[in-house]
């Protein structure tokens, strides 16, 4: 049966990725990863003053729906919602998902750079709307954050300082319990812990419908790239979380495509997400 916002399956997924954004309960959102001063005051204001200025004050309430426009088109590093990447993006593995499974395209689905994991968690769910049991979900990450540039190796990614937020250091445990909270932790889903060039070329995955790269760096967009292209099937997607927006994840797209002769037509998601379909 075809999966529609009318259908309970439908209603499902769109439901998901409400949660997974936290839009659905964005005006109660706390900021939790600032030092105790930070918080305390942030407590005062939000708990006593906010709802007063609200009140009386509807530039407040202008704000925050300019806040929440930035959550929805993932422009923000949410304080509890299990992904970053908006609700387009979100749109976009399910479009990927259900066009694989729709066209029999063979193959496991990957992302490489997971952080809480929200991601990861939807392409379960997409699976799992769809019936689907005979595919994974490769969950690729380090789970203690971004590696520190190698400047001789990769000078694109020198001075970027992504490492030093601690904010993106999410453990192995939490992502999983992550996948718990959504009742998808079962065993179509397998967690590749470790920097890619360690885990990527070896990983047990003998082919894929769906990559997904989200790991910020030319070194790290590149090794995913050179790890696993290679193992996309043909009709599968590959799906790039940051090239409109981080420069050197551009760059490592553009050589890789560029050394391998990649001329499929990369296709814009938002404002910094592009994909494209494997035509060969
Ligand atoms: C921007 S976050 C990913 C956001 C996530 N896709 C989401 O849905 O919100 C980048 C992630 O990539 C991981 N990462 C980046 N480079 C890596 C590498 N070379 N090896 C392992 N993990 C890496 C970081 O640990 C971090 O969790």
């Amino acid at each position: 049966m075809p999966v529609n916002n009318e259908n309970c399956s439908g209603l499902y997924l769109d439901l998901m990725k409400r949660c997974l954004t936290n839009t659905i309960y964005y005006e109660h959102e706390c900021v939790s990863s600032a030092p105790w001063n930070i918080k305390v005051k942030r407590f005062f204001f939000q708990r006593l003053l906010a709802p007063l200025l609200r009140e009386n004050n509807p530039e407040i309430m202008n704000r925050r729906h300019q806040d929440e426009d930035r959550r929805v088109s993932g422009k923000d590093w949410p304080p509890v919602a299990h992904t970053m990447i908006g609700l387009k993006r979100l749109d976009n593995i399910q479009y990927c998902v259900e066009q694989i499974i729709k066209n029999n395209v063979p193959g496991d689905l990957i992302e490489t750079g997971v952080w809480r994991g929200g991601a990861t968690i939807f392409m379960r769910a997409v699976l799992k709307a769809y019936a689907v049991s005979d595919r994974k979900v490769f969950v690729a990450d380090s789970f203690a954050g971004l590696p520190r540039p190698d400047e001789v190796r990769y000078p694109q990614d020198k001075g970027v300082d992504l490492y030093k937020y601690k904010n993106l250091a999410v453990s192995l445990e939490l992502v999983k319990q992550n996948f718990e909270k959504y009742g998808l932790l079962d065993e179509q889903v397998c967690f590749l812990k470790g920097w890619f060039k360690e885990t990527l070329p070896n990983a047990p995955i003998e082919k894929l419908a769906v990559l997904r790269l989200d790991g910020d760096l030319y070194e790290s967009t590149m090794d995913a790239l050179k790890s696993l292209y290679h193992k996309l099937s043909t009709g599968g997607f590959l799906i790039v979380d940051d090239y409109g927006a981080v420069e050197s994840c551009k760059a490592a797209v553009n050589d890789f495509r560029k050394e391998r002769s990649i001329r499929e037509e990369i296709i814009p998601i938002d404002w910094v997400g592009v994909y494209w379909q494997k035509a060969r």
